[in-house]
């Protein structure tokens, strides 16, 4: 039979994945209260149509930091796909180069940066920065990724401490993950920093710290993991160039906002100077479609990812990106919308519930 929808591809992970790797993916912090308000949430919103309008040639193109992308649903970064599929990262990069999306490669992407760049040579990629105490390493490792022509750089700002993430603690997980990262101890010979050695993130990170980064890079910086308009307004302050409205997925801090009923704080707060994005809880093209109409530039899914991985690799994240894609062009007909330029607060409405 084949596969629907994005949830569709959940349940085909779930029976295929060894139950340490399903709980690492699906599990939030605590008791993932925020993981599962993520999508809650997206059911409160309701949609406000518009007809009568030719929506004959609907157009889902848009633009991220000046790159042109066919929809605006990229890829988060999520760590250790070779978990998942056996060439992990470089599955995923060159389904993302085909779908004409961004990928973020995590810090703790288990291919080398090189090969990942060179299986999808043509494809849009970011690069998303944990912090290392050794500030010499990370200086090497953003020089390595702009010269991969990795462009932009994505600092995660929400985890100066891991959450506490119970199903791991069971499964003793950290164990198996650090095995793998070892496993790739070749990688040292061909690369000047071996990955296991990036492990750590730095806590004492802090806004002063961003002058340093803009001093080791002409990437543009932008922010991943900003729920408050306190720390949007901090972010425009320090010049970067964008926002993605993000609770990690509800690994984090459990009980804060939903992604995306924090978004509209965010976009009030940086009044137009930087784009800002959102992940955290996508999984239809409407949630896509709210999520632009709140202000969202383009989208990004995490597990989502993982679970066209599980399926068929390269192949499984190209059918699943482009069922999503299929149905935000169905969801932009059905409202009365040709651009995604023409997507605004109008179509929307909370529900009282
Ligand atoms: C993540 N996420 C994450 N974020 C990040 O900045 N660096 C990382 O290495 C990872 N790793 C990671 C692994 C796994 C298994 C998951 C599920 C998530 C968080 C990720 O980028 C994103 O914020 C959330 O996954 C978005 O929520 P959804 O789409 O999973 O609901």
């Amino acid at each position: 039979m084949p596969l629907a929808c994005l949830t569709d591809f959940q349940a085909f992970a779930r029976e295929r994945l060894p139950k340490s790797t399903w709980d690492f993916i699906e599990g939030g912090a605590d008791d993932s209260f925020t993981r599962d308000d993520n999508m809650a949430a997206f059911k409160r919103i309701r949609l406000r149509p518009r007809y009568l309008k030719n929506v004959v040639n609907v157009d889902t193109r848009t633009t991220i930091q000046g790159e042109e992308i066919t929809a605006p649903i990229c890829i988060s970064p999520t760590g250790f796909h070779c978990l998942v599929w056996p060439d992990g990262e470089m599955s995923t990069a060159r389904a993302a180069q085909a779908a004409g999306v961004c990928y973020i490669t995590s810090t703790f992407a288990t291919c080398a940066l090189e090969d990942i760049a060179a299986t999808a040579p043509r494809g849009l990629r970011w690069f998303q920065l944990y912090v290392h105490p050794d500030r010499q390493l990370s200086k090497q490792l953003v020089q390595r990724v702009e010269s991969l022509g990795f462009k932009a750089l994505v600092i995660t700002v929400d985890v100066p401490k891991l959450g506490n993430r119970r199903h791991d603690i069971r499964n003793q997980l950290d164990l198996k993950l650090n095995l793998l990262l070892k496993d790739l101890h070749s990688l040292k010979e061909r690369t000047s920093i071996p990955y296991f050695q990036m492990s750590p993130i730095d806590s004492s990170i802090c806004w002063n710290d961003l002058s340093w980064l803009q001093s080791i890079t002409r990437l543009p910086i932008i922010l991943k993991g900003i729920l408050t308009k306190e720390d949007a307004e901090l972010a425009v302050k320090h010049n970067v160039h964008g926002i993605i409205v993000s609770n990690h997925g509800g690994r984090q801090l459990d009980g804060v906002l939903a992604s995306i009923d924090a978004l509209a704080e965010v976009v009030a707060a940086v009044k137009g100077k930087m784009e800002v994005y959102l992940d955290g809880g996508i999984r239809t093209g409407n949630d896509v479609l709210k999520a632009l109409a709140l202000g969202a530039k383009c989208v990004f899914l995490g597990r989502p990812i993982l679970w066209g991985l599980a399926y068929k690799g390269e192949d499984g994240v190209k059918e699943l990106l482009n069922i999503i894609k299929n149905e935000f062009h169905t969801s932009m007909a059905l409202t009365g919308c040709q651009s995604v330029a023409e997507i605004n607060q109008d179509m929307i409405q909370f529900s009282r519930l």
